[in-house]
């Protein structure tokens, strides 16, 4: 998995909760790259989702990359649980735990991407001692906890930083929140690549009327000025 090629990652948190699965099939087959997963616990963000479980049972319905964005303090608690889970990409909170390194290890240490994510106050130096570590930053551009919330371009000079710190390392830089069809292109043009959307992706549509996903997710593309 290298840099280049624009990704697309539908955050299911804005998905029909009592058809995941199918939910998750529509999204690929509309041209989805990554499925984005949100676990929150009620305690690090004020929102409750989905566990562990509930991850490892939707793995068989994705094909694609399983992209799991954890928002859970103490995130060693579960971490394990999710490693097991398969995830490809697991990226963890550098607010959430006191042994960011450690965590991230563990999670490369299996052979998974690991990540590390941000919260919109948190400065993009904190990744500096993690870049020989991480296969991925996540610059959350909302507060975590709830779809929907509108883009913070304060952020947009934290991705440019975050480029210029990871240089020619093979990192991504994955932008979380309020990604529509007017702020992907400047979160594109600061350097982002991954491209998280859950309310542009699932509004208007369903999984037995995927081609609004199809739609939404071509655009997103091609407003992202992808080649
Ligand atoms: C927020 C989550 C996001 C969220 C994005 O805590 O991490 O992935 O689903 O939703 P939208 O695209 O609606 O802002
Ligand atoms: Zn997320």
């Amino acid at each position: 998995m290298t840099r280049g090629k624009h990704i697309i990652a539908p955050s299911i948190l804005s998905a029909d909760f009592a058809n995941l699965a199918q939910e998750c099939r529509a999204v690929e087959k509309a041209g989805a790259d990554w499925i984005h997963l949100d676990v929150m616990d009620g305690h690090f963000v004020p929102n409750l989702t989905f566990g562990p479980d509930v991850v490892s049972s939707l793995r068989p319905h994705i094909s694609k990359v399983m992209d799991v964005h954890l928002m859970i303090s103490p995130t060693a608690l579960l971490l394990e649980k999710f490693i097991v889970a398969q995830a490809d990409v697991i990226t963890v909170h550098v607010e959430a735990t006191p042994h960011i390194f450690k965590d991230l290890q563990l999670i490369k240490n299996n052979g998974i991407l690991a990540g590390v994510a941000l919260n919109p106050g948190t400065p993009a130096s904190v990744i500096k001692p993690l870049l020989d570590t991480i296969d991925l930053v996540c610059v959350m551009t909302v507060n975590p906890g709830f779809g929907g919330q509108k883009f913070i371009a304060d952020q947009l000079v934290k991705i440019n930083e975050i480029r210029d710190l990871i240089g020619a390392r093979n990192i991504h830089i994955e932008v979380d929140g309020g990604i529509d069809i007017t702020t992907i292109g400047t979160a594109a043009k600061e350097g982002a690549n991954v491209f998280v959307a859950g309310t542009a992706i699932f509004k208007g549509g369903s999984f037995d009327n995927p081609e609004i996903y199809q739609q939404n997710i071509l655009n997103l593309r091609t407003l992202s000025h992808d080649q």
